[in-house]
Formats: C-alpha cells, sequence, structure tokens
C-alpha cells in the first residue's frame, strides 16, 4: 500500500526522501511525489508509475533543502493519475500532506472547503487536509489562543484531524513554518526515527534503517512535531506526551538483495536460517522425554495458554495458510478444537465466544487492516462480556514486533523471520508455521496430550529440518528453473493436497496467481472429483503433494484421477520413492520426513516453481501488479 517518507536535518532532504520511497517500493504503488521546503517555498514534484518517473523529473533540479516529505500511492480514491499523486496542496501551494489510509468524511469537508473559496485539483480523499489546515490557520478555531500563538501549524494540523474520520497516517509540511515536520497517525502506521541532529519518519521501517535504529512509534489518536531541536508528541486532544524510543535489532545489510536476482528468491534461501533461529529461540534444544523442565519456553504472560478448551485463528491470505497447517498442528498434538477465519469475515461474522476460547491472530506485517479491526473487535466482545477470564487469552503471531499488532495484543510470539521485502511471502510464511509447531507442543506438553517420547520425536524431527531444507534448494532449484520453461504457455494450473499438506497447496497456488499472473487453484485433492475435475486437460497442469503418512495412497489415487483426464502430473513427492515415479509426469522429491513436519518442505518446491515461472516470463516478481505487501486498508 501507500508509503510515507519525511525528513527534517541538515542534509539534502530529496535524496533522503527518494532513498526511502526505494526501500518501501515493496509495499506496492502506482504513482509517486515529493515536496520539500527550501528559502520559503513549496516545491512539490510527482509522477505516475514507477520511482524511476519521479526520478527522472527531479534529475538535475539544485535543491538543497533540509525539509520534505515524500510518498508512494496505492490508488483508492481516483486514478493513478499524477494530479492524484501526492503530495497534496492547499489552494497557494503553502501547505503539503502525504496520506496513508482513507479520510471517510471527505466528501462532506470537500463540499464546506469548496463553500469557502478553496480549489481542488485532485479526485483525492486526501486533498481535503492541505485545505483544512490552511482553513485552520486562518480561522483558529482553538479558544486557547496562546497556543495558537505558541504553535500555530501545529494546532492547525490538530484541529484539522480532529475534524476527520477514517483510517490515516499523515507527514505535513509547511512553507511558512520550514523548521517542522508534522506526522499524525490513526490506525495506519507512522514510525518516528531520531538521529544525530536529523529525524526521519515513515510508514515503515525499512525507510528508516539506513539513517538510524532508534525508534519510536507513534500510537493511534497521536501526532508529533520534529523539529531540528528534537521531536515532541501530543495526543489528538492536545496533551503533551513523554515516550522513550526502543533500538530496531535489525541491520540495513537486511534491505539488500545481496548477490540474488530478486529479493523472493534471496528470502527463499533464508528459510533453513529461520528454521533454525525459530528453534533457537524457543525450544530448549537439549530437551529429551527425561529432561525435568517444558520443552518449549514461548515467553508469555500468565494465563494466555491456561485453560485453553477452544482455538479461534484470523489471518489473511497466506498467513491463513499458516493458520490452517496451525489448527491441524493444535488439533492433532494439543487436541484443542480450533476454526481459521478470514479477518475480513470474522469481523462481520464472529464465531461465539466461550470462556475458554483462545484467540489468535496472525499477521507478518503486524499492519494488515482486516486483521486488526478482527481483533479490536474480538477485544470489545471480551471487554464488554465483562469476565476476567476471558481477558487474557488472545496472542499473536507476527514478524514485527513494532507494529500495530504487538501494541495492540502484549502477548506475541515473535517470528524473528528478518524483513521480507518481497510482496509475495516466503520465509514469513515458514517461520508462522513454525511458530505454530513451538505453540501446539507447548499446549500438548501442558496439557499432557502426547506421551513424552512423542514430543522428543517432533523435536528431533524440527531438528533437521533446516539442513533439509538445504537439502531441496540444492537438489530442486537448477531443475525447477528448467522446469519452468514448459509453462511458456499455460493458463491454467491446479495444485492438491490433502491434510497437512492441503494448505501447502493452497499456498502453492497463491504464490504462482501473485507473481506470474496464472490463473492457479488449490484444492483438497478428495474433493476434486466432486467438481474441478472438469476443468482438466492436457493444457492444465496439476501439481499434487503426496508425502508418505495417513493420506499417501490417496493423493496417489486422486492424482491418477488426474492422468486419466490426460493432465499433466507434477508430484512433490518423497526422494527415491518408485510409487511415485510411477504415477508422475515430473518429480520434485523432498526428504522423508513425519507427515506432520512435512509443510516445511513440500512448500520449497512451490515457492521455487511459482518464483521462476515468473521469472522466466519476465514479470516483476518482488512487486506484482496491484498487490501491497501490507494492506492496510479494509
Ligand atoms: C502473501 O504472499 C500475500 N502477499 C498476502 O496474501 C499476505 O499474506 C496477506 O496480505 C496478509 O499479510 P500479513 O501476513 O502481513 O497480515
Amino acid at each position: 500500500m501507500c508509503g510515507i517518507v519525511g525528513y527534517i536535518g541538515t542534509r539534502p532532504a530529496s535524496d533522503i526522501l527518494m532513498e526511502g520511497l526505494r526501500k518501501l517500493e515493496y509495499r506496492g504503488y502506482d504513482s509517486a511525489g515529493l515536496a520539500t521546503v527550501l528559502e520559503g517555498e513549496l516545491h512539490c514534484v510527482r509522477a505516475k508509475g514507477k520511482l524511476q518517473n519521479l526520478q527522472d523529473k527531479i534529475e538535475g533540479l539544485e535543491n538543497p533543502a533540509r525539509l520534505g516529505i515524500g510518498h508512494t500511492r496505492w490508488a483508492t480514491h481516483g486514478k493513478p493519475e499524477e494530479h492524484n499523486a501526492h503530495p497534496h496542496t492547499d489552494t497557494y501551494r503553502r501547505i503539503a500532506v502525504v496520506q496513508n489510509g482513507i479520510v471517510e468524511n471527505y466528501r462532506e469537508l470537500r463540499e464546506e472547503l469548496k463553500a469557502k473559496g478553496h480549489e481542488f485539483r485532485s479526485d483525492t480523499d486526501t486533498e481535503v487536509i492541505p485545505h483544512l489546515i490552511a482553513e485552520h490557520l486562518k480561522n483558529p478555531l482553538n479558544t486557547d489562543a496562546s497556543l495558537i500563538e505558541r504553535d500555530p501549524f501545529l494546532e492547525a494540523v490538530r484541529a484539522s484531524v480532529n475534524c476527520l474520520t477514517g483510517a490515516f497516517a499523515l507527514a505535513v509540511i509547511n512553507a511558512d513554518f520550514p523548521d517542522e515536520l508534522i506526522v499524525v497517525r490513526q490506525q495506519a502506521p507512522l514510525i518516528i526515527g531520531l538521529g544525530q541532529g536529523e529525524f526521519f519518519c515513515a510508514s515503515d521501517t525499512p525507510a528508516i534503517v539506513p539513517h538510524t535504529r532508534a525508534v519510536l512509534p507513534l500510537e493511534n489518536g497521536e501526532l508529533a512535531r520534529l523539529s531540528p531541536l528534537g521531536v515532541e508528541i501530543y495526543t489528538f486532544g492536545g496533551d503533551r506526551l513523554k515516550k522513550h524510543p526502543f533500538t530496531l535489532n535489525w541491520n540495513p545489510i537486511m534491505v539488500e538483495k545481496q548477490g540474488f536476482k530478486h529479493f523472493m528468491l534471496k528470502e527463499i534461501y533464508e528459510q533453513p536460517g529461520v528454521v533454525r533461529t525459530c528453534l533457537e529461540t524457543y525450544l530448549d534444544t537439549a530437551w529429551s522425554a527425561d529432561s525435568k523442565g517444558a520443552p518449549v519456553q514461548l515467553k508469555l504472560a500468565d494465563g494466555v495458554l491456561d485453560g485453553v478448551e477452544h482455538v479461534q485463528v484470523v489471518a489473511c491470505g497466506t498467513s491463513w495458510h499458516a493458520s490452517l497447517v496451525g489448527k491441524y498442528l493444535i488439533e492433532q498434538l494439543a487436541n484443542i478444537p480450533t476454526m481459521v477465519q478470514y479477518a475480513s469475515e470474522f469481523r462481520y461474522s464472529p464465531s461465539p465466544l466461550t470462556r475458554h476460547t483462545l484467540t489468535i491472530g496472525v499477521t507478518q506485517s503486524g499492519e494488515t487492516a482486516d486483521t486488526l479491526a478482527a481483533l479490536e473487535m474480538e477485544q470489545k466482545r471480551r471487554e464488554q462480556a465483562r469476565d476476567a477470564a476471558l481477558a487474557p487469552r488472545m496472542l499473536g503471531i507476527t514478524n514485527r514486533p513494532e507494529s500495530s499488532l504487538s501494541r495492540l495484543i502484549p502477548n506475541i510470539i515473535d517470528t524473528h523471520a528478518g524483513i521480507e521485502i518481497g510482496v509475495a511471502a516466503t520465509k514469513t510464511f515458514t517461520a508462522q508455521v513454525m511458530a505454530f509447531y513451538v505453540l501446539a507442543l507447548d499446549l500438548a506438553y501442558r496439557r499432557q496430550t502426547l506421551p513424552l517420547e512423542r514430543i522428543e520425536q517432533i523435536l528431533d524431527g524440527l531438528r533437521q529440518l533446516p539442513a533439509q531444507i538445504e537439502s531441496v534448494l540444492e537438489s530442486q532449484e537448477r531443475y525447477i528453473e528448467e522446469l519452468a520453461h514448459s509453462f511458456g504457455e499455460t493458463q491454467d494450473f491446479i495444485y492438491l493436497g490433502r491434510g497437512i499438506n492441503f494448505p501447502i497447496a493452497l499456498e502453492g497456488a497463491l504464490k504462482l496467481k501473485e507473481i506470474s499472473y496464472i490463473h492457479a487453484e488449490g484444492y483438497p485433492a478428495g474433493e476434486m472429483k466432486h467438481g474441478p475435475i472438469a476443468l482438466l486437460d492436457a493444457k492444465v497442469p496439476v501439481v499434487a503433494i503426496a508425502m508418505p503418512g495417513t493420506v499417501y495412497d490417496k493423493v496417489l489415487s486422486n492424482a491418477q484421477e488426474a492422468k486419466a483426464r490426460d493432465a499433466r502430473l507434477i508430484g512433490v513427492v518423497p526422494m527415491n520413492d518408485p510409487e511415485a515415479e510411477h504415477t508422475f509426469d515430473q518429480m520434485l522429491p523432498v526428504p522423508v520426513v513425519d507427515e506432520l513436519l512435512s509443510p516445511i518442505l513440500t512448500v520449497i518446491p512451490l515457492q521455487l516453481l511459482a518464483y521462476h515461472i515468473a521469472a522466466r516470463r519476465g514479470l516483476d516478481v518482488d512487486q506484482p501488479r496491484n498487490l501491497a505487501k501490507s494492506v492496510t486498508v479494509e
């Protein structure tokens, strides 16, 4: 979705803003722009399309301004045209605003402001904001004259945001106040970075980490003034707040491709490390059935996992797929009935709450609007029930502990995958599935639903996974790259899986459609004959995940049904398996593991297949069309 950057300091702002926007490109956008303040004038440059178009426009312009804001826009209100790109300005082009989110009451405001003589130049909701600020500067509403006299710009922004409804984050500059950058947060992320004599703001941390790791995330209903003297934070009500920055444990190299052609490929290759980190962080690696303590240390507050009798998980997209694997694990290992719901559906039709329900929100970004809205709704209904036992049983699984999710839910399992730049989630999916292994094992241990020897066996299996992923990457990538050549004309794919590998079929299909724009459907293998089989012919490849375990023979029979309809069969299969060799036209073999652990391995060839098909088609793998890394609008 949209990206915001802002800078005030001693260096030329344009370079820093452009660099920041590049770091936010991965979030998806269709136009971009910059505004700076130099010698009492506002300079605004905007361009449709990629950042290079904006770069071309500012190339050669001498602009040493030390204050500025920048934006990448993902169109919601108004087409992706230059006149709709941010920053937007007031009638006299003194105030510039960039916004992420949606101003819901913009129509009424626009009419009111037009009636007062304000001239509008775009079709966006955002444009009302600079006009509103200009109006409040001209006709201050606040009765406390001393505040207006002392901080006229800040007060005008504060008065304006109090007129807005919706979810938004803003950065605002004013040519008449060249030492102030004002930022606002209301239900959309905004982070402040604190450097030496310079300050940054951004909607996401990658734009800040190259400069500083000391950050201050704003909360909803807060605004801040960044000036050469420091950062002041206020509530929308005008109260000054004291906040302490925290240090991000990132290093700037994480946001580089490090020799890989695309971030997605780099992130696929980072998965062995992601699994290792999870094991080291949450498991007692020396644990055995004879050990005294628990095998898992999740470091959650008391009461969160006690007496759970029902689990409901809310998530979107790939996180929803990881949650389906989680459902399987929690049910099979800890014997707790588990439901997984799309966050966007849950909000309007939540399942009944019981005293013993644990609600889990899963989101790698921690900023997905649908997931946050569902969890806020869940939190409210728990409060309204006025039952103390309900309160603590909420848990978040995220890769961004600095995100809105972590501020909404204090109990978090941090997936520690490191920043993921590719829009198509890969390593964060694996990290989320790993989080579910540790959670399910913790619940199983507490509830004594598994013999200790079985827990030990699963832990042993988990410890083998990093090396096994490495072996799949090593042995498969070349072959899959070659195989990808044969799908140049393919328009439809079917992915089949059963049991714990059904979500992997969904995930394989999602990866392919996201980045290659090929239509792909994931289906439970046994359901194919109830409908989708009608789609099959020689032009539709079928990818089936057939791993040893409870459903192996069944999946092989389902694959045969597809073969009988002339479909080309590709199998994610156990290594050296004669049965599989007999069934499939092409095979993507992975090491034989406990069925329960197989999703971590079976997803790897499917990620590679999607990647190479898209790369072969010359598509923008890391920033596929129409998609955003974190979807911050509902
Ligand atoms: C994953 O490849 C997708 N880009 C998308 O489905 C994503 O998983 C979804 O938007 C949820 O994001 P989140 O995990 O940040 O909440």
